[in-house]
């Protein structure tokens, strides 16, 4: 196993440093915000502006033609009216610069890029009411077919075949499964991986391919208050795990994390998915694998956080934040079966419309 540290370490003054440096900014503010791979600073400027300085893990900081296609594709979504952060130029033009430094491992070089700054508060702050749950649906949806018209001469980065996080390598947490030994939740995890040999891979053929953001979670959506109490969706942020799969793997994605902080978790698929179909409605091959990939994407969070705890037994708590609350909800949704879940969610979904929810819905975020 690499001793390597993977995470930068750079105090608040060498950020600072950094951001006048390549942007000419002078921070009257500068605070670490929570992450855990990369290294993230929410930075004031004595002239007003608010942005993120972002600093890339070194293992990622060393496929930066794959940042560099993420940070465009942030733009044109921009462009397109999505609610998202754009990378702000370097003096010298450069969207990204190699910053190197030595945090007790020797030098290692870590990618920067300047973001502008999206305002609110992250929607797991907030009561996730059904209508917020559309409104995360419908965009995650939008958002999804604007990518369709996405065009890059790099494109093809975005493949990432054996991304660990796509829930196309499902059958990859074989190699994972003895993180689970004497666990109970081994055989659920084997039954599901199999589930998914049989029921979801046939199908594949009949999913519509996209590019998908693929971390569609309660800390990388932000929202604001409305007059009335309510939320809306304000901010897309967190753009790393950008992938090209499959529209019905964004939606399990969502449903999942959005499942993780409710109070009634079961209730919450349908609303999302009321909010995807006013957008993209599934086919039959996608709506038939909705069940298996939701469960998928529990089992990928649980594994792989188990797997990081064997590395970095030091950061156990928090590696197992979001798989702790996720071992209850597995445990439910794999007992109560694919039949009843789909009659959940489904008749739930056809519950929600444009209609019966707020009118301003309907005027786009
Ligand atoms: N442009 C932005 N505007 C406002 N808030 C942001 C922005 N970018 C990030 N944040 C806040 O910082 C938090 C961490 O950022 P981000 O999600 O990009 O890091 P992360 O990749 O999840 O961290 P790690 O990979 O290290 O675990 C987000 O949950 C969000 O609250
Ligand atoms: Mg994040």
């Amino acid at each position: 196993m690499s001793t390597k540290r993977i995470n930068p370490n750079f105090s608040k003054s060498q950020a600072a440093e950094i951001t006048k440096r390549l942007f000419d900014l002078t921070p009257s503010e500068m605070d670490p915000l929570p992450s855990y791979w990369d290294q993230n600073f929410y930075l004031a400027t004595v002239d007003g502006g608010k942005y993120v300085l972002k600093i890339f893990n070194f293992k990622d900081s060393e496929n930066p033609t794959l940042i560099g296609v993420q940070v465009q594709c942030m733009s044109f979504l921009y462009q397109n009216g999505l609610p998202v952060p754009t990378a702000v130029p370097t003096t010298s033009g450069q969207l990204m610069s190699l910053e190197e430094a030595d945090f007790g491992c020797g030098y290692q070089k870590y990618l920067v890029i300047l973001l502008t700054f999206l305002p609110g508060t992250t929607i797991s702050k907030v009561p996730s009411t059904p209508q917020l749950l559309y409104e995360v649906g419908r965009t995650a949806a939008r958002m999804d077919k604007t990518l369709q018209n996405f065009q890059h001469p790099h494109y093809d980065e975005l493949q990432r075949d054996q991304f660990i996080w796509s829930l196309s390598n499902i059958p990859l947490l074989e190699g994972y499964l003895h993180v689970l030994d004497g666990d109970p939740l081994k055989e659920v995890v084997e039954a599901l991986i199999n589930q998914y040999k049989t029921s979801v891979i046939p199908k594949r053929s009949s999913f519509r391919s996209s590019l998908i953001h693929g971390d569609f979670n309660d800390l990388n959506l932000l929202v604001q208050p409305k007059e009335n109490g309510a939320h809306r969706l304000s901010g897309i942020v967190d753009f790393t795990d950008m992938h090209i799969g499959y529209y019905i793997y964004e939606l399990a994605i969502t449903i999942m994390y959005m499942m993780m902080e409710h109070p009634n978790p079961i209730e919450v698929g349908g609303p999302v998915l009321a909010g995807w179909e006013s957008v993209l409605p599934l086919n039959e091959a996608e709506k038939d694998c909705l069940y298996t990939l939701v469960i998928s994407r529990f089992c990928q969070s649980f594994v792989l956080a188990r797997y990081s705890v064997l590395l970095h037994p030091e950061n156990a708590e928090y590696l197992m934040i979001t798989s702790k609350k996720g071992i209850s909800l597995l445990h439910q949704l794999w007992a109560r079966g694919k039949e009843e879940m789909e009659k959940v969610w489904f008749e739930g979904a056809a519950q929600y419309s444009d209609e019966k929810l707020d009118p301003l819905l309907k005027k786009g975020i």
